[in-house]
């Protein structure tokens, strides 16, 4: 029984190729699995609690729930139209998560590992990670992705983590859970500097799932990792032992890099104490860049997976994103790659093969391949390509889907130099027909049995092609071709265009260029938060020690005079400016530039090399609203 998750996605933002990735390899094994003939359940949902969600939600003037539902539509649907072959898509916000979480919660409360008391430190809203002083970068900033952190400091229930740090341990050297294997000595160090309690509630919002209530501490939320971990759990019923929950304990949680730690520290030392078997494995993928750069939305270089879709198709950028990177390794999404692979091994390598086998077939034999003869001529190419979908069968044991592929296309490397070696054209020019025959039924052969396979990466285009040389992809003929090593007969159709060639780049730069111009876009709302304000210059005089700054006293009207500091001295004669009207940004928070206090910004515009302030065109009243 094979239970296989992706990450539950945060709702905070639109799907990237990132999540496709995670996605589409999970989808792969689960595909392979039950072409295997084994029981199969397959996850994958979204993560909707959280001050993330709740501040992504508030800034786009929802509720969260309402982000959440529409945001975790999108991901929903982008997976219906990749037609990823998930069982269950899970949400946090769903009622069965909720009760699990509470009493897998309350589980842990009257093991005793569950204590009450304060928190103080910091906290990554972005990573829903709290980190002591130590672990941050300069200015205070994560130490994952690099955003600025706050202090925290508020009443906190804590898990007892540190009871847990040597069984952890042993888990790792006794089962070997985590993929790749190399990755497991950074969790060794990690675990081995000590393990921290770690703080498991929180009171400053409340976007979240509450306390049980037998805990009669109603103002604390579950701390959103402990939330949305159990959803692997929650999500088959484990409590109510309905159907699914036999599948539990999960085979494999598929992650990416950044959140292993969460998967393999928190996660089994929270299952160990509410009692519940551990993963079999949990296996973590590297991190893919566009062109080199790290993708983000402020360089607009995030790459969508469904515009790379609908440029390309569905499978070619499957066989992409698996083909290209190691599992484990990091990756680089470059569109000049991905046509090369395109053109070169889906075209050229693969639908060329099955192009090659129907036209000859269609001159030689009528369509129809018998493989009788093939052993007597081709044993050892029948053995070479054996060996090469062994290796291949091999590497997908441990997700390593890009040697998996390798492998399979040195087979049908096999077929491909069998036809140029041994001329079929010219035996049969040669009278062998007999030896031709069997040449084409020994590069069917070998065609069907790699696209078995990779009809776990690929599965309309392998669809395809078997429906061309006639046998259909399933778990009693995966036992024929690949377990038993059979040789089938063939009746072959044509098959039009299984992949096409990519002519020029299709994903050009301009497109991305006018899309970030409608992402920076904002609303009028977005613009009436800036209080723009016209004043009066009362005083202003130059800063000893500063080239740069003058110091204004202006009227902002209604008694609201003000000091701002202002980095004009360059251009402008402090006592030229007094009685001017100038605008000034009057909400801004207050700042300490040299030492003194500014309490808003004079607007002024930059024009080469010179800065000129803004001033309204007539006298007005001070305190008057740009707008
Ligand atoms: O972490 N390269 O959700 P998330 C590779 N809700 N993979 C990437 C990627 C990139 N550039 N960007 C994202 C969360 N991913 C939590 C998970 S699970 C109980 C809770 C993929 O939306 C990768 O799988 O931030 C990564 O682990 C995941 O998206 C993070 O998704
Ligand atoms: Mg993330």
């Amino acid at each position: 029984m094979r239970y296989i998750t992706t990450p539950i996605y945060y709702v905070n933002d639109a799907p990237h190729i990132g999540h496709a990735y995670t996605t589409i390899i999970a989808d792969t094994l689960a595909r392979l699995y039950r072409l295997q003939g084994k029981k199969t359940l397959f996850l994958t949902g979204t993560d909707e609690h959280g001050q993330k969600i709740e501040q992504a939600a508030s800034s786009r003037n929802f509720t969260p729930k309402e982000y959440a539902d529409k945001i975790s539509k999108e991901f929903k649907e982008l997976w219906d139209e990749f037609n990823i072959s998930y069982d269950i898509y899970a949400r946090t916000t769903d009622e069965r998560h909720i009760k699990t979480v509470q009493a897998m919660f309350l589980r842990m409360f009257e093991k005793g590992d569950i204590y009450k008391g304060e928190y103080e430190g910091y906290y990554c809203v972005s990573c829903e990670t709290f980190f002591t002083k130590t672990q941050l970068k300069e200015n205070e900033c994560c130490a994952d992705c690099g955003k600025k952190t706050s202090i925290v400091k508020e009443e906190s229930y804590f898990f007892r983590l540190s009871k847990y740090q040597d069984k952890i341990l042993k888990w790792y050297e006794q089962q070997e859970p985590i993929l790749p294997k190399n990755k497991t000595n950074e969790l060794i160090n990690f675990v081995k500097e000590g393990l921290k309690d770690l703080s498991i509630t929180r009171t400053s919002f409340d976007w979240g799932i509450k306390i049980p209530k037998e805990i009669k501490d109603e103002k604390h939320i579950i701390y959103v990792w402990l939330d949305a971990l159990f959803i692997y759990v929650s999500s088959i019923d484990y409590l109510d032992k309905k159907e699914n929950s036999v599948f539990w304990p999960a085979y494999m949680h598929l992650v990416g890099k950044d959140i292993l730690k969460f998967h393999a520290i928190f996660w089994p030392a929270f299952l160990m104490s509410a009692s519940l078997e551990l993963p079999r494995y949990v296996a973590a993928h590297g991190w893919w860049t566009r062109d080199g750069e790290k993708m983000s939305k402020s360089k607009g270089n995030v790459i969508k997976p469904k515009e790379v879709v609908d440029a390309y198709g569905l499978d070619p950028f499957r066989y992409f994103l698996l083909r290209e990177v190691p599992f484990g390794n990091d990756g680089d999404f470059s569109e000049t790659v991905f046509i090369n692979r395109n053109n070169a091994e889906l075209c050229n390598e693969l639908g060329n093969l099955l192009n090659r086998i129907s036209g000859m077939a269609a001159k030689y034999s009528q369509n129809v391949l018998k493989s009788d003869n093939v052993k007597d001529f081709f044993s050892k190419e029948i053995l070479e390509s054996k060996n090469f979908i062994d290796n291949a069968l091999h590497f997908s044991k441990t997700v390593q889907f890009s040697k998996f592929l390798e492998e399979l296309f040195k087979a049908l490397a096999i077929a491909n130099l069998s036809i140029t070696k041994y001329e079929p054209w010219n035996l049969v020019k040669n009278g062998n027909l007999k030896k031709a025959n069997a040449l084409i039924s020994l590069c069917a052969n070998i065609l069907a049995k790699v696209a078995m396979l990779l009809s776990a990466v690929m599965p309309d285009s392998m669809t395809r092609l078997s429906n061309s040389l006639n046998f259909k992809i399933n778990n009693e003929n995966y036992k024929k071709l690949i377990e038993k090593d059979e040789l089938f007969d063939f009746e072959i159709s044509v098959c039009d265009n299984l992949f096409k060639k990519i002519e020029t780049p299709l994903l050009n730069s301009q497109k991305s260029e006018e899309k970030k111009d409608e992402d920076t876009k904002i609303k009028i709302d977005d613009f009436s938060k800036l209080k723009i304000k016209i004043a009066t210059v009362l005083d202003c005089e130059n800063i000893e020690g500063s080239e740069k700054l003058l110091k204004f006293k202006l009227d902002l009207g209604g008694n609201d005079i003000r000091q701002v500091l202002s980095g004009i001295a360059k251009f402008y004669n402090a006592k030229d400016l007094i009685g001017k009207q100038v605008c000034v940004l009057s909400n801004l928070k207050k700042a300490k530039i040299f030492g003194y206090e500014s309490d808003g910004m004079i607007l002024s515009v930059k024009s080469e090399d010179k800065l000129v302030l803004l001033s309204p065109n007539d006298l007005v009243l001070n305190g008057s609203l740009v707008g």
